[in-house]
């Protein structure tokens, strides 16, 4: 018999523990806001309702993986968890290393203090905020080369991700040699979610292979990377997603990774390689800074939750279930005409704020503007990624961004569609105001990574 088909597309899972979420009101989260001076990192957790500033760790964990925790061994050196997690990613990602780190930024930090320092540029096709401070940190530069259409809202271009070759090749060409490595970040998460197609992983791989040049993953989103590759590349429609993530790790040297994001788990992360010299220094400098190789900063369960999530996440009903409610969320915003980039990426939909926020100029934040308004009117919390997270430089000046967004990240298999429908209805209601958000100045700022605690005044 056929089998039935319907339009539908659910949660593949059903509740199972549940925690209250707390309801405010629009006078309180006035004065939330005024105490955390306007910057939504600073706001208690407690104060929000529908939590949306990232899917980094928030995502809820399964049974299978809490089961994981129980199996956990803590001993310090060879804990049998620790097998378990390098089987489960070599699974994936068959390379010869594999370190586990405390989260993603901790294998940014002893990968660039490797192989990063001055007079050296890493090309990335857009590097996220913390890598992009970790190879600033050793002295190097950070060098975003996303193709054109990844800046264009409206180009419908599949892989909006993609690496702009053209721009690799002619850094490339003129100075291979101050190139530690070339990163590709599979999705293109400061870039808009955007995935990254084979063909031009592959197109990188051979400008790497030319030049002489390893190339390394930042892979947090590859699952979801993977499941955009099988609905939107020609001829990988029929194909395993796990089979498709084998083919992306093969492409590289190796990887860095946010256990935190697709890996389903609340901690962890970990770099991996084949090159044993490199592995043999990254090794030197985790042990002084996270921990013994076989934990890294984790502890035993962590590891084992990971590795149970790295099984569930290349499963089919869940990334069908999890793209679909992304794009669930991004067309009712696109229907009711509020500017959102699209096509939607995997774990997040972002608001246009320059575009629905036109009379304020990206100096006057229209991106930090949109965020404090969602949050006062219905107690979302999103994240600016635009102007007040990019804009200041390395030399002291301040520009604007090449655009100014609001990511509404989705963790994974936490909310219900009800909650996204009272997203999109608050949204609607302030999309209806958005001529009249106010600017916002800085107060006072840090030196770098000003975004998670600049203070922040709205403009008269
Ligand atoms: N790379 C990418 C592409 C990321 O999105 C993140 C984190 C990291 C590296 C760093 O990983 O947080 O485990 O240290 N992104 C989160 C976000 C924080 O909200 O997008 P981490």
């Amino acid at each position: 018999m056929d089998e039935p088909t319907f339009r539908t597309i659910f949660e593949p899972f059903r509740i199972h523990s549940v925690e209250p979420l707390r309801v405010s009101t629009r006078a309180e989260r006035r004065e939330y806001l005024r105490e955390a001076a306007f910057n939504l990192f600073q706001v208690r957790a407690e104060h929000v309702l529908i939590d949306l500033l990232t899917d980094s760790g928030t995502g809820a964990m399964s049974r299978d993986q809490w089961a994981a925790i129980q199996h956990g061994d803590e001993s310090y050196a060879g804990s049998p968890s620790y097998y378990i997690f390098a089987d489960a990613v070599r699974e994936l990602f068959p390379f010869e290393h594999i370190i586990p780190v405390h989260q993603g930024r901790a294998a940014e930090k002893i990968l660039f203090s490797v192989i990063g320092g001055s007079g050296k540029v890493v090309p990335n096709n857009t590097h996220f905020d913390t890598t992009r401070a970790n190879v600033e940190a050793t002295g190097a530069v950070a060098t975003d080369m996303p193709i054109p259409e990844c800046h264009d809202p409206s180009s419908q271009h599949p892989f909006k991700g993609n690496m702009d070759l053209t721009a690799l090749e002619d850094l490339l060409a003129s100075r291979a040699s101050d190139v530690p490595c070339v990163f590709v970040t599979i999705t293109n998460n400061s870039g808009g979610g955007h995935p990254v197609s084979l063909e031009n992983l592959r197109g990188v791989r051979e400008l790497c292979d030319r030049f002489g040049r390893p190339l390394f993953l930042d892979a947090c989103r590859f699952a979801e990377n993977a499941w955009f590759i099988r609905e939107r590349e020609q001829g990988q429609g029929d194909r395993q997603v796990a089979d498709i993530v084998r083919d992306m790790a093969a492409l590289a040297d190796g990887m860095t990774m946010s256990a935190k994001k697709d890996p389903m788990a609340n901690i962890g992360g970990w770099l991996a390689m084949n090159d044993e010299d490199l592995a043999v220094a990254c090794r030197n400098t985790l042990i002084l800074t996270e921990g013994f190789p076989t934990y890294g900063g984790l502890a035993g369960r962590d590891l084992e939750a990971i590795a149970q999530g790295l099984r569930e996440v290349v499963q089919h009903d869940y990334l069908r279930y999890r793209i679909r409610s992304t794009a669930y969320l991004g067309e009712a915003l696109l229907n009711r005409g509020i500017p959102v980039l699209s096509p939607f990426g995997g774990h997040a939909v972002y608001l246009d704020a320059r575009a629905l926020a036109a009379h304020l100029s990206p100096l006057e934040y229209p991106g930090q503007s949109l965020a404090v308004a969602l949050y006062e009117m219905g107690g979302i919390r999103s994240c600016e990624i635009g102007t007040v997270m990019f804009g200041r430089q390395p030399d002291g000046t301040e520009a604007p961004a090449s655009m100014d967004l609001v990511r509404l990240a989705i963790p994974r298999r936490t909310y219900t569609q009800s909650h996204i429908d009272y997203v999109i209805e608050v949204c609607e209601q302030v999309a209806a105001r958005a001529d009249a958000l106010p600017g916002y100045r800085i107060v006072d700022e840090p030196k770098t990574l000003r975004h998670f605690t600049s203070s922040f005044e709205p403009l008269d």
